[in-house]
């Protein structure tokens, strides 16, 4: 039977769906408000690619997903709090995401930002927590590994990675600016936390060293595709479908690789490195196809 990546990153996101919802703990008043607010961007319908990256990457390497599921939500609120503050009026100032009103216009800016900060600390909560317990009930994990993971992730979402590419993506707004100005913003800002859930993942199911690199560079192409992917649907996506504002980065002059190399340059690159992405796995087995089904879908997808 063909593979149906519908249904799969359907399937899989109702899975990380559930035990996101289980991770985000009400506090009483006068602190609800900021829980409300992380419970309200996490739960707003994110693909859930990332975690999903993961789960692939623990099947790809012939190991139970329930591995990674930790790791998985850790990486999914560190993104949903980049997704807050992105949006923020000192940043790139945007009303809708995920189809729904902005973290900062649903609440306030104050909260936005207090719900940012606790997404990302309750990442590291979550990922340093007991994992044979509830709702993980993971039998062993090399602590080892475990540490190497939390290391890995926290480089990747801090100013060697999305931190970094943030700051650049920022202070290049409006200027004219060279091929690796752009490639340091996008291998920063969006490729750093998508070649993390790979290679985190493969680091977590205990991969052997040539597993572990090729799922990293794996990653890292798949992440670079990504952003342009996000840049052209930025000018001729669909609002509806993918519930966030067309011609944001137009409006703030933002560096994209369609504003430096035009719509098909765009696409031709996104392609090269989606082929390129694919030739590092190539030495897996049929275990890979959701990996090589979703590297198609990224450049693809209208959401
Ligand atoms: C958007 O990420 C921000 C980028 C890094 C381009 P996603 O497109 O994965 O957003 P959600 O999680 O599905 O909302
Ligand atoms: C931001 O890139 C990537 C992050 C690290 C949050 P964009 O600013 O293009 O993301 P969107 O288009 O707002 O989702
Ligand atoms: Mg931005
Ligand atoms: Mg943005
Ligand atoms: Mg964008």
């Amino acid at each position: 039977m063909p593979f149906d990546l519908k249904s799969y990153l359907a399937h899989y996101k109702k899975r990380v769906d559930a035990l996101l919802k289980e991770v985000i703990e009400m506090e009483p008043e006068p602190a609800k408000k900021v829980c409300e607010a992380m419970q309200y961007s996490l739960m707003a319908g994110g693909k859930r690619l990332r975690p999903i990256l993961m789960i692939s990457s623990a099947k790809a390497l012939e190991k139970d997903e329930s591995i990674v599921m930790p790791a998985a939500c850790a990486i999914e609120c560190i993104h949903t709090y980049s997704l807050i503050h992105d949006d923020l009026p000192a940043m790139d100032d945007d009303d809708l995401r995920r189809g729904k009103p902005t973290c900062h216009k649903a609440f306030n800016e104050a909260i936005a930002i207090l719900a940012g900060d606790g997404l990302l600390t309750l990442a590291f909560e979550v990922l340093s927590s007991d994992w044979s317990k509830s709702p993980w009930d993971i039998n062993y994990i090399d602590p080892m590994c475990k540490i190497e993971a939390i290391n890995l992730i926290a480089r990747a979402a801090g100013i060697k990675g999305m931190v970094g590419g943030q700051c650049a993506d920022i202070e290049t707004e409006g200027k004219t600016i060279e091929e690796k100005t752009l490639y340091y913003i996008h291998s920063h800002k969006t490729a750093a936390m998508i070649q993390v859930s790979l290679e985190a993942a493969a680091l977590l199911c205990n991969a052997n060293r040539r597993d572990r690199e090729a799922l990293a560079k794996f990653g890292f192409n798949l992440g670079l595709a990504f952003q342009i992917r996000d840049d052209l649907l930025d000018i001729e996506g669909d609002e509806k479908q993918i519930g966030k504002p067309i011609g944001s980065d137009i409006k703030k002059q933002k560096a994209t690789y369609p504003a430096l190399f035009g719509i098909e340059g765009a696409k031709k690159r996104a392609n090269e490195l989606i082929k390129d992405a694919l030739s590092y796995i190539e030495h897996l087995g049929d275990e890979a196809t959701p990996l090589r089904a979703i590297a198609q879908y990224i450049i693809y997808r209208d959401k």
